[in-house]
């Protein structure tokens, strides 16, 4: 674990549907804790809350976690990216980012799914404008806007048939990305 400072708490959270204890320095952001438990798919850009790169749902509300002190998040249900589609099962979301080709070095956009998928929980039919406007925190290395813009416009489209699935029990949830050494947003190791 990166030295952080602060003392060893014990957070307790629910991500991806899993109830978990995690060990975590008193002073660790959130988004250092999750990719320290293999929750990698949350991304740590600019490690001060301007780039949109480690947004996740906590509690059902889009945070960017690198900016939320871990222990804040004791007892919140937390959502990433790793859960809302598999490699073989992509998100409507994520599917149509890759249909569109609005994925270049893919650095950013689980930031951008997350906020993509709030929105459209939200309001499953927007205008351009508000895409435009709920990406508008979201920042792209490669600059590119466009694209992911015409994928989350597309995958209301695809999602509007999908309500009643929703309804239902909604999409699937597949198991939290694992299996990654502690690579925070207050350490080294990013896998950019
Ligand atoms: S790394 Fe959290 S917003 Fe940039
Ligand atoms: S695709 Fe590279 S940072 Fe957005």
């Amino acid at each position: 674990m990166p030295n952080t400072g602060g003392i060893s708490v014990d957070i307790e959270l629910t991500i991806n549907g899993e109830r978990t204890t995690v060990e975590a320095s008193s002073a660790a952001d959130l988004a250092t804790v999750l990719r320290q438990h293999g929750y990698i798919g949350v991304k740590c850009g600019c490690d001060g809350g301007t780039c949109g790169a480690s947004k996740v749902f906590v509690d059902g509300e889009v945070h960017m976690a690198c900016g939320m002190a871990a222990t804040d998040a004791d007892g919140s249900d937390i959502r990433t990216v790793g859960a809302l589609g598999t490699q073989d099962v992509l998100h409507p979301v994520q599917q149509a980012f890759v249909d569109n080709f609005a994925v270049q070095c893919g650095f950013c956009i689980p930031g951008m799914v997350i906020q993509a998928v709030s929105l459209l929980e939200s309001n499953p039919d927007p205008t351009e404008r508000k895409v435009r406007e709920a990406l508008d925190d979201n920042v792209c290395r490669c600059t590119g806007y466009q694209k992911p813009v015409e994928a989350v416009l597309d995958a209301a489209e695809r999602m509007e048939g999908e309500q009643s699935v929703s309804a239902d029990g909604g999409h699937p949830v597949s198991t939290p990305v694992r299996g990654a050494e502690s690579a925070g947003c207050s350490g080294g190791g990013r896998d950019e």
